[in-house]
């Protein structure tokens, strides 16, 4: 296909790949798991679930993406026929929902880089109450959420190279650099050494399967698995890319920013008295506790930028997002790109405006006018993060093991790989990946999904 651009160099694909990798996942997401499932317990977890199950899945889905040149749908279409390119076509389906609801929490982070910086919220006595009216007034929501996918249309607009590329490079190192700085700062905090020992002293007793699954889904989501993003982003690069290293950067800087968002996060919530399980709200409500701590004129600057950061992290990843259905609709239905992206970015916002309203807006889409299920009442954004993350994400990298294990084969991963590894065939790695993707990976990623369907919503307990 040679109408297909692509990456400029190995940088820009690591860049673009780790820009979709890191996100609100590590920053907001990350956290709030952590503080739901235990802390420690749930990082360690989260780590292996990362190393032995992410990292090979990614290895995968890159493999197939530069053995194609095509997004998720062609890609299973030409090495498996007609019945395995549904596998595609959910993959991106999951793409869609899922930034659904991720650019509505985009919006939220947006809104809070404008109101630390322009506006009074660090004024603000209770940042929890605040947090709880802010998500529910949904004028403001709508406005940033919109805004927010308008820049995303812009820069997927732009095509892969000058848009997605440059973006991710140039903003990036900026985040690690703040957050670096901001942890130092936390760990002076009162109380600030508790946040520690519960983030990183293990109690295994707090293991249990919902630990397994959530971590499961969380490194999933966080790597940017399961729903063929990578394939996409997989077709751009050349034969000389050396797909293990390119793969393990990128897993490293995930679970670096992710394991640095927690070192940060979980000091501030004891210093300042807070639950960690407090849910999605977590970050929201944390952060700003240290920015009003630093004065009016310094918290503004650095929770500003801090913000300001995080929507550009945000920002990387929506671009991916919204890049694998577009893909789609570029390669196989020959569409021009200049329409699809506008038009495919409004279906998705509107498909988002439920889960926008979800956050007490509109009590009939809220936790406990909704749906019921994990015992508790769930909100339409909890229902489609459930769905297509939780579930998804982890049935499609399932189907993808299952794909490369009975009809790529193993062997013809070996030989994608080895164009820019020609060390691979016969190495150790070639084992353990290949053991991995054939039976690891299947076998756990089937009792991990069959565990989430039926204890999360079928309410049958397992141990
Ligand atoms: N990984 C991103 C984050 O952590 C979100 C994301 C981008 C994503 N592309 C994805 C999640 C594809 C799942 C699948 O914020």
């Amino acid at each position: 296909m040679a109408s297909r651009s692509g990456f400029s160099n190995r940088f820009g694909f690591i860049a673009a790949a780790a820009g979709s990798a890191v996100g609100l996942g590590n920053i907001w997401r990350f956290p709030a798991e952590t503080g739901a499932n235990g802390g420690a317990a749930f990082l360690l977890v989260y780590l292996l679930c990362t190393v032995l199950i992410g990292y090979p899945i990614m290895v995968g889905e890159i493999s197939l993406g530069r053995r194609t040149h095509s997004n998720p749908f062609g890609a299973y279409k030409t090495l498996g026929g007609k019945a395995w390119s549904w596998v595609g076509l959910f993959g991106i389906l999951c793409g869609i929902m899922i930034l659904s609801f991720y650019n509505v929490v985009a919006g939220w982070a947006f809104g809070y880089f404008i109101e630390i910086s322009f506006s009074d919220l660090l004024q603000q006595q209770n940042f929890g109450e605040f947090f709880g009216a802010y998500v529910a007034d949904i004028s403001d929501n709508f406005i940033f959420s919109f805004f927010f996918m308008v820049l995303t249309v812009l820069i997927v607009m732009r095509g892969v190279q000058d848009g997605i590329e440059t973006a991710s490079k140039i903003l990036m190192p900026f985040l690690f650099i703040i957050l670096i700085g901001l942890i130092f700062y936390a760990f002076t905090l009162d109380g600030a050494m508790e946040g520690v020992a519960f983030y990183l002293v293990p109690d295994f007793s707090k293991i249990t399967i919902e630990t397994i699954y959530s971590a499961m889904g969380q490194a999933f989501f966080s790597l940017s698995l399961g729903m063929g993003a990578l394939i996409t982003y997989g077709s751009y690069i050349s034969k000389k890319e050396n797909i293990l290293s390119s793969a393990a950067i990128v897993t490293a800087a995930d679970f670096s920013v992710a394991f640095l968002a927690g070192l940060l996060i979980f000091p501030l919530v004891f210093s300042q008295g807070q639950t960690p399980g407090a849910g999605p709200g977590l970050v929201f409500v944390a952060l700003p506790g240290i920015f009003q701590a630093m004065g009016p004129i310094a918290g503004k600057l650095i929770g500003g930028s801090f913000f300001l950061l995080l929507c550009v992290a945000a920002l990387t990843s929506t671009i991916s997002l919204l890049e694998v259905p577009v893909s789609y609709f570029v390669d196989q239905k020959k569409w021009p790109r200049k329409w699809v992206v506008p038009v495919l970015a409004a279906v998705v916002f509107l498909i988002g405006i439920p889960s926008m309203l979800s956050q007490g807006a509109v009590s009939a889409l809220s936790a406990g006018g909704f749906v019921e299920y994990n015992g508790a009442g769930q909100s339409f954004l909890d229902l489609i993060n459930d769905l297509f993350s939780e579930v998804g994400l982890p049935l499609g990298g399932f189907l993808m093991s299952l794909f490369i294990a009975t009809k790529w084969k193993t062997h013809s991963m070996t030989a994608e790989i080895s164009s820019g590894a020609p060390g691979y065939p016969g190495s150790r790695l070639e084992v353990v990946l290949n053991f991995t993707i054939r039976f690891i990976s299947p076998i756990l990623l089937g009792i991990i999904v069959l565990l989430t369907i039926g204890q999360k919503f079928l309410g049958i307990s397992f141990f």
